[in-house]
């Protein structure tokens, strides 16, 4: 029996995401050792030390459910970002963020709209619920085009993304772009800011848009402990939102989504900022180095607010890279053949990387 008939279509017509390629993966594919991966803007340098000892402690509890709350860290957080309680969400990761905003309010016939090239998962949740997306290119800078996006908003629409910093691009909106988008916006639509990559902006204008989840209710600001925090496996995301939104998206939310050890290491990591602070540093640093070798490889790289760099290395170059071990992301499926994303590794990795790219393109450095 086939099931092709009953699936529900919007389901059927879904391109899974493609996550990079493990190392290990590869390695097995091509019969050589030492692969490494720059493709998922994972930190380089691993968790806090500390983060490890409590995910141990915390396995001793492991035949126990986790508090479906998480009453410690979202303790933490409040304090750290003096909001109340109440006002935040947990998911399994900033993914599953964008899937209960999805499933509590939209459905066929309501619109989401977000930028484009921007991160994959948003059409996935959007038409995972039956619902259209309206992608909005991204301006000649590769930089959201908020009027344009302010421009297709109509009665259907249900659900803005903002992603800042953008994932692919690295590129940024300031304060004064940013908030006149949002004073702009109607009142009954949520806007989801999605803030994965924050803690690497270095830009002073860079917006606030927590204090907007005061002032603007149907506002929620998107953070991840993946990143600089460098817990990607074991996945924790969380939203910053007025109480009235987090109480909807709880509803939505399994009660368990996020387990003992993640929620441990989270909290672990929170108090580790000399951690996160030499995770910004070694992040930095490879910005540095990678945006001066390449460019004097005559590779065009964007300015990035992020642990990653867009760089027009040239149609190819993605599956070249490839086969000599070196694991970047490939943006053909954006539109950008020419184009590769490349996550910023430890300084041996960004090496490698160059003088990878170097041989490729004939030259030496
Ligand atoms: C822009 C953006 N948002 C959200 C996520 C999801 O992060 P998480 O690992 O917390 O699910 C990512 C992950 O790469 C991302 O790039």
């Amino acid at each position: 029996m086939s099931l092709e008939r009953i699936v529900k279509p919007h389901i059927r017509e879904l391109a899974p995401y493609e996550p990079g390629k493990p190392p290990e993966e590869l390695e097995r594919e091509l019969g050589i050792e030492g692969a490494i991966k720059l493709a998922s803007n994972e930190s380089p340098i691993g968790p806090s030390p500390l983060a490890i000892a409590a995910v141990r402690e915390a396995l001793a509890s492991a035949h126990r459910y986790p508090d479906g709350a998480c009453f410690d860290l979202r303790a933490a957080l409040a304090r750290r970002f003096a909001i109340g309680e109440q006002q935040l969400v947990f998911g399994c990761g900033a993914d599953e963020i964008l899937e209960l905003v999805a499933k509590a309010f939209l459905g066929a016939g309501d619109e989401a709209v977000f930028a484009w090239p921007s991160f994959a998962m948003y059409p996935i949740v959007v038409k995972g619920m039956g619902a259209t997306p309206v992608l909005v290119p991204l301006d000649g800078a590769l930089v959201h085009d908020l009027d344009a996006m302010r421009a297709v908003i109509t009665k259907q629409t249900r659900v803005v993304f903002v992603c800042n910093p953008n994932n692919p691009t690295g590129t940024s909106v300031g304060a004064d772009a940013f908030d006149a988008f949002v004073r702009s916006l109607p009142a009954e639509l949520v806007l989801v800011v999605d803030e994965a990559y924050r803690e690497y902006a270095r830009r002073p204008d860079f917006p606030d848009a927590i204090a907007w989840t005061a002032r603007r209710p149907g506002t929620i600001v998107m953070r991840t402990f993946s990143k600089i925090y460098g817990l990607a496996g074991l996945r924790v995301g969380y939203g910053i939102c007025d109480p009235e939104l987090a109480d909807y998206l709880n509803r939505a939310r399994h009660p368990f989504n996020v387990n003992r050890l993640a929620a441990a290491a989270a909290l672990a990591a929170l108090d580790d900022e000399a951690h996160a602070e030499r995770s910004r540093r070694v992040n930095a640093e490879g910005v540095e180095y990678l945006t001066r070798e390449l460019g004097a490889l005559g590779v065009e790289v964007w300015p990035t607010d992020a642990n990653f760099l867009l760089v027009r290395a040239g149609e190819g170059i993605f599956d070249k890279l490839q086969r000599e071990g070196v694991i970047v992301r490939p943006l053909a499926g954006f539109g950008m053949p020419d184009c590769i994303r490349i996550s910023i590794g430890l300084p041996e990795e960004n090496e490698r990387l160059v003088k990878t790219l170097a041989r490729l393109r004939g030259k030496s450095v």
